[in-house]
């Protein structure tokens, strides 16, 4: 009985770290401590767990620590091999374990208790343990699909193994498929339903294995069908929809197996992972369900065939001379060209000339929510100068240089008008100011496969070039002229 109060007490304080550690996590400045509180509430809910069960008496240690040493070998692994540009991925393929994981507990729950004989009696028990499991499995599989998809779309495509080499030493590259015909909406509700038809039966049979299997199995199609239409811009409204999903497959897990913490850390995750969703519906002018449901992502990329005459750094570096306002708009090439550190230095060089800079971002500039933020604080950009998509906006018509480094969807008038996979998104009005200096090292379109006019407009200047090479080429220039 003593111990059950103190083991509910190392929960109650690892919750109420995870809750300080995510209000400390709303502001740039207290962001560090509050992961740090939330991986101490971590590490103290895992060590409550051990020490529970040590006590309630567990068949050995063995599994457990192979796991542990298992998992944290594979974690130590992919964090060290990881390139900052391949973090969207990395945090897709998470999601997924995180889903996995969640389902996983819950069949082996339900099978150790068809093992053991441990079915309640039909009434309120069995309902509100099957449903649990019936839903921490329904929605941990989708999430392991849903997110192995997400994470192949990430990456565009992947390497076949084995295959040979081309002269540049790579081998085979396949596309990864983005496909929606409009009757897939069907199957995909369809599928819903059989899923939820499933997990009513293993309530209505709980001995029978054919229909849990046969959930793992539909859940698994589901999140596949679900990802399978959607792609382009809408990427990071599914990768946060996933996020939230893993949350809410750990807090029905949490019922399953009666771990409070487990419930309060699931809940948490499901609703932070359902706040961003909604905040990334909003950046892309998008309804939830028409994400899900419309396919706006587009199966093409479109073929560039206009030119464009580049410009050199010497010419932007006289551009610049005189000017009193630049707005710098980042994208995903600044992460690429890890460019971050010589953009800061090009702002240096522009205020010590008494130019006000300012940055301009895009919520789904980059890859993942926060990208953008994420780079330019590792350069010290102050944070107040980070300015919001729609407050930059205002400032637009007044700006006298916009420096595009590496962005190209979120700058991409096109998304005004009413068709594409752009179509309605809200973007950064780079085009607006007097003059855009564009760094990319070309013509190519960006994540949605888009061609975009900015590129063509006479008042734009091309940079054609790796970002941070240019970059340091501009900043070259400014200091000679
Ligand atoms: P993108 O539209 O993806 O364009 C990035 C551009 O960077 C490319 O056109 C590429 O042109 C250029 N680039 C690549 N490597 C470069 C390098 N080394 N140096 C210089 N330029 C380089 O970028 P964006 O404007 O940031 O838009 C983000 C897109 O990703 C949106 O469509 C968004 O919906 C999607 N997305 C976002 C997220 C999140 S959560 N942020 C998640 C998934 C998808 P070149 O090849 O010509 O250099």
């Amino acid at each position: 009985m003593v111990d059950a109060v103190i083991w509910d007490i190392g929960y109650l304080v690892s919750a109420a770290l995870f809750i300080m550690g995510i209000k400390k996590l709303s502001s740039p400045r207290t962001a560090p401590d509050g992961n740090k509180m939330g991986a101490q509430g971590m590490l103290l809910a895992v060590l409550v767990t051990l020490g529970k069960m040590y006590t309630d008496g567990i068949i050995g240690y063995e599994l457990i620590v192979g796991g542990l040493a298992l998992g944290s070998l594979i974690g130590w692994w992919m964090a060290v091999r990881v390139e900052m540009t391949g973090m969207p991925e990395l945090v897709a393929l998470f999601n997924g374990f995180g889903g996995a994981a969640s389902a996983l507990v819950g069949l082996s729950e339900v099978l150790s208790r068809l093992q053991s004989g441990n079915v309640p009696e039909p009434g309120v028990e069995l309902y509100a343990i099957w449903v649990a499991i019936g839903l921490s499995g329904l929605v941990g599989w989708l999430t392991l699909t849903g997110s192995l998809m997400a994470m192949g779309k990430l990456m565009g495509g992947f390497y076949i193994p084995f295959t040979k080499k081309d002269s540049r030493g790579r081998r085979k590259w396949v596309n990864f498929p983005t496909w929606g015909p409009p009757w897939l909406n069907l199957v995909k509700v369809a599928m819903l339903f059989v899923s939820l038809a499933l997990v009513v039966l293993t309530i209505q049979e709980p001995t029978n294995t054919d229909y849990i299997y046969g959930l793992v199995a539909s859940s698994c199609l589901l999140g596949i069908l679900f990802v399978l239409p959607i792609g382009g811009a809408d990427m990071p409204v599914v990768v946060s929809l996933l996020n939230s999903m893993s949350g809410i497959a750990a807090a029905f897990t949490g019922f399953v197996i009666g771990n409070n913490v487990l419930i309060i850390a699931g809940s948490m995750v499901g609703a932070a992972g359902l706040i961003l969703t909604f905040i990334m519906c909003k950046a892309m002018n998008r309804t939830l369900i028409a994400v899900l449901f419309k396919s706006f992502g587009g199966s093409g990329r479109e073929t560039v065939t206009r030119t464009k005459v580049g410009s050199d750094p010497e010419e932007v570096a006289m551009v610049c001379d005189g000017i009193s306002t630049c707005v710098i708009i980042p994208g995903y090439g600044m992460a690429v060209s890890q460019a971050q550190h010589a953009v800061k230095e090009f702002a240096d060089l522009l205020e010590s000339q008494g130019v006000e800079v300012k940055y301009g971002i895009h919520p789904v500039a980059g890859r993942m929510p926060g990208h953008m933020n994420v780079l330019l604080a590792e350069a010290n950009v102050p944070y107040e100068q980070l300015i919001e998509m729609a407050e930059i906006n205002l400032e637009m018509p007044e700006c006298d240089v916009a420096l595009v480094i590496g962005a190209n969807d979120t700058v991409n008038p096109v998304a005004r008008s009413g068709e594409g996979p752009l179509a309605g998104m809200p973007i950064i009005d780079a085009d607006k100011a007097r003059v855009v200096v564009v760094i990319k090292r070309s013509l190519n379109v960006g994540y949605a496969g888009v061609d975009n006019d900015l590129f063509f407009e006479d008042k734009t200047m091309m940079l054609f070039g790796d970002g941070k090479k240019m970059m340091n080429e501009l900043n070259s220039a400014m200091k000679e002229f």
